[in-house]
């Protein structure tokens, strides 16, 4: 890793604690606008500040977002499916490495589908897009994704973390599961959990409690932050768990007050 990317890494996951919270919001790439996320712009403004890293699309960044921010971002850069298609894994790449560039990105994001009938294509492009991140000293991120016909266990999310470290990606981001230590065990890069659908809150912090307590090195949580009933609160609650090693317990009371500060 050269110094560009090290120091892009390290906007990333942030150095003091070697931990990160990514906050999410690149849903609209296949769902469009969907809840919490009608108008990107009035729900970033509050929580923004909060976030570690912003991972999103070129769209919503160029669009919804102020140029000042300080921020680093994980640009989405595959997509090309919809909602309405039954088959979600005929994703490519969407965007130019350089225009990344351009936009001032840490990271670029694909998602790869192991066990699909698209596996080779997704994990192709994956490569394809290290080999780009090499070439400008970004951080590449594989997010494995998960069809609807596919277990979320530490065998299937094993094999899809494993190969996706193994092409080369930096981080890789996957879903908290059952022996989930075993995951994070087999593969050699940063590994970062997914929210998932909106679970209560007090869930979602016991959620990323035990995934830091499994070796997970932050999140990269969406929909259990910003379809919160208190995305301020939930999001600092949610640094507690990750940064400050606060119990869920603790983190709740935490989002109990902010959100009833207002
Ligand atoms: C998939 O739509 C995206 O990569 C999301 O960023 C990812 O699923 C994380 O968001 P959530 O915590 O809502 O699952």
């Amino acid at each position: 890793m050269d110094w560009g990317q090290s120091n892009r890494l390290s906007n990333i996951i942030k150095p003091e604690t070697g931990k990160t919270v990514m906050l999410a919001v690149d849903h609209g790439y296949f769902l469009g606008p969907t809840s919490g996320l009608e108008e990107p712009k009035k729900t970033l403004e509050p929580i923004l500040k909060y976030a570690d890293t912003l991972m999103l699309t070129r769209g919503v960044l160029r669009n919804c977002v102020d140029t000042s921010i300080d921020v680093p971002i994980v640009l989405r850069v595959s997509g090309g499916t919809s909602v309405l298609q039954d088959d979600l894994s005929k994703e490519g790449i969407t965007v130019a490495t350089k225009d990344a560039v351009k936009l001032n990105a840490s990271g670029i994001a694909l998602s790869i589908f192991v066990g699909s009938d698209n596996e080779r294509e997704t994990l192709l492009n994956m490569a394809k897009i290290i080999d780009d991140a090499e070439e400008y000293g970004l951080v590449s991120l594989a997010v494995t994704a998960v069809g609807k016909d596919m277990v979320r266990d530490s065998r299937y999310l094993g094999l899809a973390s494993r190969i996706a470290a193994e092409l080369g990606s930096h981080i890789v981001k996957t879903y908290y599961c059952d022996d989930f230590e075993k995951v994070v065990r087999a593969c050699p890069v940063p590994i970062v959990i997914a929210g998932g659908k909106k679970i209560p809150e007090k869930d979602a912090l016991v959620l990323a409690r035990n995934a830091i307590d499994r070796g997970a090195v932050g999140v990269d949580m969406g929909r259990n932050i910003f379809q919160s009933d208190s995305p301020v609160g939930m999001i600092q609650a949610v640094r507690e768990v990750v940064h400050n090693n606060a119990t869920p317990d603790v983190a709740y009371d935490l989002y109990n007050t902010i959100k009833n500060e207002k």
